[in-house]
């Protein structure tokens, strides 16, 4: 971006209707590191009289342009840094343009860019106009033919949407491969991959009985590693045919690893393509962690098929359309293959700790965002995540059948259509019959509601009475709020812990009662699954939070009280830092208790015992108390071991190993045996178990626990285990970002000599976004103590590293200045020393649109 070039932000309330559609459009490239050639036929037709056509274009090299086969001469067009303007042109035609672009210098990523001699596409949201001149918006949409010609000894697969249609070999030795795609799509949509890959084949049949080729690309050698991705794919077609009668609907369906890439994966139609960290995997690289991620972004983007691309969005700030909407199902997937309560607990930790926070920042913004300038700053947890909560409360409010019904009218009535997202919210009214007016405000309106929860029981009646109110904070931008549609999910639970009555109770007004009759005592009110993305406030006891800790049916309410319990208690500390942090007999003896006899969910019995992360906790205060967290969390840790260490010893040989398999019983297992393990490395001898642990470890997931268990406990045993992983997996670029993510992540003051080492490592790379987010992005999202340092060290590091990549990827450095600019909820020392990281960056010639726009609101 020119420094002198205008930032002008775009608004949703000024859209207008495409001026010009493309039913069609023939591309042709011919691939060059440096310049590769685009040629594009397409059909044009008005839909205003009398408008000049404007196509978008970024860092083209416009070779010709043709209207029904006349070239044009430069007076007749108008070309700007980001425009191709053509005044006059009839009401319908065909254009012919050529451009040449450089695929080898494109470190952003976006666009066509060549990395590890893969060529490679990123066109969503605005990378296509880095492709060709063309209207980049999603509502043009257009069936796509596409030609690929390239020297075929140099890159074997030359793929593209749809199906392959033909094969010819040039006369000057080159193959040109062509693909046309039947449906129409939007050009965020398009894709095309050309490179050497090891191709695993397998198959699907459809529930109507069409076979559908699956095909997966992986870099050569690595085809072992892609088997779980493609069996994870079969489940996830499987799976949508089953819960939404979804069926594939091109003959092949491809998935691309690629090693360079901005983000999880891409949905482009029948060709997605993937960050190689979420395809590859076996079972002595990956860690648990690792094969979740894979089966959840595979449904993702499968899912998209339908939410997102049959279906899409008829301009950028409807991005939650598709994004909520496709989180909510591959989260649906996700709790059918395994346990339904960790993935809700895994869901709820992303929306109070980073949701939560971006809704408290500068970058506040609703689901459905107003107000854009760079539109790669508004893939976001709000409208990923928060809007996959949206989406999931109108599940919750017409139930499970009323929502299937809406979906599926939503997806016949729009088939081949780019809609709103009031559009869907209409489908889900038309086929429930019923209003969802005031339930629509959770689109427009930012913030976190707070909601707060007082009962009065009545004995002599045997009524409760709860009052239930919410309250609304201002946002940035957005000083004014209404009243949402709350559902709340609630237990009531009796003294013994029985489920006595439950209630769906949805709340429309600032202050509501709702009475409950025939309840025989005083019930303990539990909050079921997390019903709304809201703070829910309730006086509870310490005995009642125990009850449903060791009671409730419910197993997210069990953590929840869990939580809840830690963060009275950090609270109380950071009120009193000095006061002696003791921990109730009561507490301890159900911890007891789950050490020596785990529930048969071992994973939720390892998060039962964990305490919540420094994250969640700072979520909780509008000024963040860094020292007394971090001081509370350690000293409770420190009398948890001392307290239950026979205990701890105990469940830690209780959950004995067996060889690596990743299924939910061994995942559980794993899990618990490894909370015991972080325990009990606090203790003054834990380095022969350390060891033991490392050595017998047959799989990432222990391997890992022992060095960040080691690390943490400020062992010097962790260089030991560092070295011995280093020289084992120096040749696995995705194990060794675990090295360089976990030695980002010492509390010690000498992870600045590792970052600045580990940064000139041979495997490491400023254009990778992988390797970059590997050592920075840890450092800056886990490693509170060293990031937060009062003297400012870790806010410089980061800024330095930010400034360097807004140079090669804006993308990436828009992602990692997050932590920065929340300063105003930090202490004198520490917001002065993020201001003026932050000023530095603003001063900085050609800073991209990407940081320009979060640092300025920021700074407001
Ligand atoms: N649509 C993609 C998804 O949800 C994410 C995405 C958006 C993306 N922009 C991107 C991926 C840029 C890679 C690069 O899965
Ligand atoms: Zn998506």
């Amino acid at each position: 971006m020119s420094s002198n070039s205008a930032r002008s932000s775009r608004r949703l309330a000024d859209y207008r209707q495409p001026d010009f559609l493309i039913p069609e459009m023939d591309l042709t490239f011919e691939l060059a590191a440096e310049a590769t050639r685009v040629t594009a036929l397409m059909q044009l037709r008005q839909q205003t009289e009398g408008v000049p056509l404007v196509l978008d274009g970024q860092q083209l090299n416009l070779q010709s342009i043709a209207i029904n086969g006349a070239e044009l001469n430069p007076e007749d067009y108008q070309l700007t840094d980001d425009q191709l303007i053509i005044a006059k042109v009839p009401a319908t035609f065909t254009l012919q343009i050529t451009t040449e672009i450089n695929p080898a210098a494109n470190t952003a990523l976006e666009g066509l860019y060549l990395a590890n001699n893969v060529f490679c596409t990123q066109c969503e949201a605005e990378g296509f106009r880095r492709i060709m001149f063309y209207p980049d918006r999603p509502d043009v949409l257009t069936v796509y033919t596409t030609h690929i010609i390239a020297d075929q000894s140099q890159h074997p697969y030359l793929l593209s949407n749809g199906n392959q249609i033909a094969t010819e070999k040039l006369a000057d030795g080159r193959t040109r491969v062509s693909w046309h795609d039947p449906f129409a799509k939007p050009c965020y949509l398009f894709a095309l991959v050309a490179g050497n890959f090891d191709c695993i084949s397998d198959s699907f049949r459809t529930q109507s009985g069409r076979d559908v080729s699956l095909q997966l690309f992986v870099d050569p050698g690595q085809r072992d590693k892609g088997h779980f991705a493609m069996a994870a794919l079969k489940r996830a077609m499987r799976w949508d045919e089953t819960r939404y009668k979804l069926e594939y609907d091109l003959d092949v369906y491809m998935v691309v690893a690629v090693d360079f890439f901005n983000m999880g994966a891409m949905e482009n139609k029948g060709l997605n393509v993937f960050n190689s960290k979420y395809v590859l995997a076996d079972d002595s690289s990956a860690t648990d962690k690792d094969y979740f991620n894979i089966e959840s972004i595979i449904g993702h983007e499968y899912f998209h098929n339908w939410t997102g691309n049959r279906v899409t969005c008829r301009d950028w700030f409807q991005l939650s359309l598709k994004e909520g909407l496709t989180v909510f199902r591959d989260q649906e997937f996700s709790a059918d293959m395994a346990s339904a309560t960790l993935n809700r607990i895994d869901a709820v930790k992303l929306i109070r700790t980073a949701q939560f926070a971006e809704d408290a920042g500068p970058m506040a913004h609703p689901i459905r965002p107003e107000q854009v300038l760079e539109m790669n700053n508004f893939y976001t947890v709000t409208v990923y995540d928060k809007g996959a909560e949206v989406i999931r409360m109108l599940q919750t409010l017409l139930g499970k059948p009323g929502f299937q019904r809406g979906l599926a009218c939503y997806l016949q009535r729009h088939d081949g259509q780019a809609v709103t997202c009031d559009d869907f919210v209409s489908a889900m009214e038309d086929a429930n019959d019923t209003d969802l007016s005031q339930f629509r405000l959770w689109y427009s309106q930012a913030g976190t509601p707070a909601v707060t929860l007082r009962q009065h029981y009545d004995a002599e009646h045997t009524t409760l009475q709860l009052e239930v109110s919410q309250q609304h904070v201002a946002t940035a931008g957005q000083p004014e709020k209404q009243a949402l549609l709350i559902p709340l999910q609630l237990q009531l639970l009796s003294s013994d812990g029985r489920v006595d009555q439950q209630h769906l109770i949805t709340l429309s007004k600032p202050t509501e009662q709702f009475t409950f009759t025939d309840v025989q005592s005083d019930p303990v009110v539990v909050w079921e699954n997390f019903s709304a993305p809201v703070k829910l406030q309730q006086d509870y006891q310490l005995s009642q939070l125990l009850l449903i800790a060791e009671k409730a049916s419910n197993g997210f309410a069990r953590w929840d009280a869990m939580q809840v319990f830690w963060s009275n208690l950090i609270r109380e500390h950071t009120l009193q830092p000095e006061a002696p942090l003791e921990l109730p007999d009561a507490l301890i003896n159900v911890m007891r208790h789950w050490l020596q006899q785990p529930l048969p969910d071992k994973a939720l019995t390892a998060e039962l015992l964990t305490l919540p992360d420094f994250d969640t906790l700072a979520e909780q205060y509008l000024h963040i108390p860094v020292d007394a967290i971090l001081s509370g969390l350690t000293k409770i840790k420190q009398q948890l071991v001392a307290r239950l260490e026979q205990d701890l010893v105990n469940c830690y040989q209780l959950t004995g190993t067996t060889p690596y398999q990743y299924s939910e019983e061994a995942v559980g297992r794993r899990a618990l045996r490894n909370r015991c393990l972080s325990y009990l490395a606090l203790k003054p001898d834990s380095t022969e178990q350390l060891e033991q642990h490392y050595h017998q470890s047959d799989n990432m997931t222990d391997t890992l626990a022992a060095m960040a268990a080691a690390q943490d406990a400020g062992l010097p045993l962790i260089d030991t285990f560092a070295a011995d992983f280093a020289n084992k997996w120096q040749d696995n670029v995705l194990v060794m970002d675990k090295y360089f993510s976990l030695l980002a992540s010492n509390p010690e003051s000498e992870v600045f000599t590792s970052l600045t080492k580990l940064s000139t490592h041979p495997l490491f790379s400023w254009k990778n976004p992988n390797r970059v987010r590997a050592l920075f992005g840890a450092f800056s999202m886990r490693n509170p103590k060293q990031f937060h340092r009062a003297d400012g060290r870790g806010y410089r590091c980061l800024a330095e590293v930010v400034a360097k990549m807004d140079t090669i990827n804006p993308q990436v450095a828009a992602r990692l200045i997050t932590p920065l600019l929340a300063w105003q909820r930090f202490n004198d020392q520490r917001r002065d020393h993020m201001l003026a990281e932050l000023k530095l960056l603003a001063t900085k010639a050609n800073l991209s649109n990407d940081l320009y726009e979060k640092i300025t609101k920021s700074l407001l």
